[in-house]
């Protein structure tokens, strides 16, 4: 089973941005996660393509890139450019999803479509085949810290049945919470990709514990 570990960049030092990078790059991470917020579509404003660039001059791990932002389709091109490996965008944020999905394959790079935990996970269905991963939110998007939405299993459960019906190769990512106290479960339950940010730049050792979560 493949299992992926995505830390969450937003909750780094961003005095030291290079120094955080290079943390991941030595580390057993696989990709590391960018958080784009609009403080339109969620609450919160984070950053954008001139912080992604200068990430990217730096990180030798795939960007895997979750934007939170209206109208997705204007910027595809532009997070393709500045160096996103995978791009996730969120089905509630899309006119036309499928449009969007099109668009990122156009650029050659990976396709993730993401919902937050109020929407059934029965409208991915029409885009399943369409995509290399659904990231499922574990809390609703827009800040991190937050405490991992219980009901959060059920829903996986549902979507990996999906998965298996209709497109084995997606992946599954959640978002959210993500602990080394759920880590483990949620691999259980069929999760490929676990994002952990204040978990990973909080911890005391942040180089074990990527380990341990790879390892839960
Ligand atoms: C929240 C973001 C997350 C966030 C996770 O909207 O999408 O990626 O960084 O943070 P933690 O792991 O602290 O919940
Ligand atoms: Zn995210």
């Amino acid at each position: 089973m493949i299992k992926i570990i995505s830390p969450s960049i937003l909750s780094a030092d961003f005095g030291n941005l290079q120094a955080m990078t290079e943390m991941i790059n030595a580390s057993e991470a696989d990709w590391l996660h960018f958080d784009v917020m609009d403080g339109v579509f969620v609450p919160n404003i984070s950053f954008g393509f001139p912080v992604m660039e200068a990430v990217k001059r730096h990180c030798t791990k795939m960007l895997d890139v979750h934007i939170m932002i209206v109208h997705p389709e204007k910027y595809v091109q532009r997070f393709a450019r500045a160096g996103a490996g995978m791009l996730s965008f969120h089905y509630e944020a899309a006119e036309n999803p499928q449009q969007v999905i099109d668009l990122i394959r156009a650029e050659g790079i990976k396709a993730g479509i993401t919902i937050n935990p109020d929407v059934p996970v029965s409208v991915l269905e029409p885009f399943i085949d369409k995509v290399d991963m659904v990231l499922l939110m574990t809390v609703f998007a827009g800040y991190g810290g937050q405490k991992f939405i219980e009901e959060s299993y059920s829903r996986i459960d549902v979507l990996k049945d999906m998965i298996l019906r209709k497109n084995p190769d997606c992946l599954i990512q959640v978002d959210g919470g993500i602990t080394l106290e759920n880590a483990s479960k949620l691999f259980k339950h069929g999760v490929n990709v676990l994002v952990a940010g204040s978990t990973v730049f909080n911890a005391p050792d942040p180089l074990k514990m990527i380990v341990d979560l790879k390892n839960a």
